[in-house]
């Protein structure tokens, strides 16, 4: 069972800079809410409530308004700071003091998930006991991801933007990982690129058999947010959404409310927080 998970909010966004100069990425607004607040909700889905969040050096106030510590939403939440953008597997060694002996998921702070099925499937992922997972989503034009190819369940080969065909399943920015990725972690080198491989790891188990997959159907997304029209591309899917259904996307407070972790005083703690604006309002909605 997986109870402890690591967002990796860090990352230069470069690609979205003039915006990303002073403001993190993951600070930003998709649609409602911070870009953060997403893969929160999905780790809070999983029911995870142990939660590493990692910053960026010197970003960690900027979070920590609107993220203190996780008491109103009745889950742990730290934080850590990464001297830079070393690559994804640093969330391993500057989180190896969170992790403990125990095993980890991690979600990248600027991937998007929705779908009817996700919460069932994240359920299924935090089971595993040994191994790493990785989660796949059919994308169009797979020659600008990391891709698997796969038997069932079962993780064949993955290959970083491929040049030839091999398969149109995306890894997105979710993993499951036991214990031993900090181990891995801790060994590895890094690329022509100067960064630590996410895939070297995924690598390193798939040649210990140990590499599986789980899967974001047609009726579910998986979308990136790391580019301008990226992100405006999402922000109008939540509005969509959110308008036509009158329900929220990521509302970090109605996950917790549900999930039984917080109490009605705990969300009226959350309306005086935010102030008065339509998240508030929805929050009221929920309660009353
Ligand atoms: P990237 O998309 O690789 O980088 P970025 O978000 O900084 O954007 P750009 O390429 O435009 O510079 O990162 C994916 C996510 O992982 C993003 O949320 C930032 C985060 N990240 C870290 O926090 N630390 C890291 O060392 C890396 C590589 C990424």
């Amino acid at each position: 069972m997986i109870r402890k998970g690591i967002i990796l909010a860090g990352g230069l966004g470069t690609r979205m800079s003039p915006l990303t100069k002073a403001v993190n990425k993951q600070l930003l607004p998709i649609y409602d809410k911070p870009l953060i607040f997403y893969p929160l909700s999905i780790l809070m889905l999983a029911k995870i409530k142990e939660i590493l969040i990692i910053v960026n050096k010197g970003q960690l106030d900027q979070y920590k308004k609107i993220i203190p510590d996780g008491k109103r939403l009745g889950i742990k939440i730290e934080y850590a700071e990464q001297e830079k953008p070393k690559g994804l597997p640093d969330a391993f060694i500057i989180g190896k003091e969170f992790i403990k002996k125990e095993n980890v998921a991690l979600i990248l702070g600027d991937n998007f998930f929705y779908g009817q099925s996700l919460t069932t499937m994240l359920k299924k992922c935090v089971q595993l006991k040994s191994g790493a997972k990785a989660i796949l989503h059919k994308v169009a034009n797979p020659e600008k991801f990391g891709v698997a190819k796969v038997k069932k369940n079962k993780i064949l080969s993955i290959k970083e933007k491929p040049k030839k065909f091999l398969s149109d399943l995306a890894i997105t920015g979710l993993y499951f990982f036991d214990n031993n990725v900090v181990k891995y972690a801790s060994k590895l080198k890094p690329s022509a690129r100067n960064e630590l491989e996410i895939t070297d790891i995924l690598n390193e188990y798939k040649k210990k058999n140990k590499l599986s997959a789980d899967f974001i159907g047609r009726g579910g997304a998986w979308l990136d947010t790391g580019s301008i029209d990226d992100f405006y591309k999402t922000t109008n899917f939540v509005s969509a959404i959110e308008n036509r259904q009158g329900f929220k996307i990521a509302c970090i407070e109605e996950i917790a409310f549900n999930n039984g972790w917080i109490k009605k005083k705990d969300i009226l703690s959350s309306i005086k927080f935010y102030g008065k604006c339509d998240y508030s309002k929805y929050l009221k909605k929920i309660i009353s």
